[in-house]
């Protein structure tokens, strides 16, 4: 299941995404804007985010006008990795080494076509661990509040 959810400056774009999940036989669960009404961005990365750390989805989706501070509402939220990509390599990249849970996009950055691109690079990588893992796992203890190296 994947999650997705946008504000009123990424509906469009999240509803091309939609769209080819739709086309590509995705199962999603869509926690809106569903009309492009003006919403905050905050919210919605929270619902979203909240879905994948509750097991109820597996990764996320989310659309502002820049990808940006969706992204940065996302990574609030324990337990997430939220990347803003602009481009395909980014976003299969960031499954691969970062193993990345949330793709976030700018509605007023990128196209439909693009997007697609990079959603399907995303959801098709797999993380790849070994030594990347033991650098998402420091980034989870930045989080937990641990001091990487107590010698500096
Ligand atoms: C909304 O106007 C806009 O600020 C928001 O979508 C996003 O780009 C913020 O990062």
């Amino acid at each position: 299941m994947i999650a997705i959810g946008c504000d009123h400056a990424g509906y469009l774009l999240k509803e091309e995404v939609r769209r080819f999940l739709e086309e590509q036989g995705v199962q999603y669960r869509d926690y809106g804007s569903y009309e492009g009404e003006p919403c905050d961005y905050p919210v919605v990365a929270q619902k979203v985010c909240n879905a994948i750390v509750s097991n109820q989805a597996q990764l996320g989706l989310l659309f502002c006008g820049t990808g940006v501070g969706i992204s940065m509402a996302a990574n609030k939220v324990r337990g997430i990795r939220a990347a803003c990509c602009e481009n395909v390599y980014s976003a299969k990249y960031t499954r691969l080494h970062n193993d990345a849970n949330v793709l976030c996009m700018g509605g007023r950055v990128i196209g439909p076509g693009l997007a697609c691109e990079m959603v399907g690079a995303f959801l098709n990588a797999e993380f790849e661990g070994g030594r990347h893992q033991r650098r998402v796992s420091q980034i989870m203890e930045i989080e937990a509040g641990k001091l990487l190296d107590p010698g500096c």
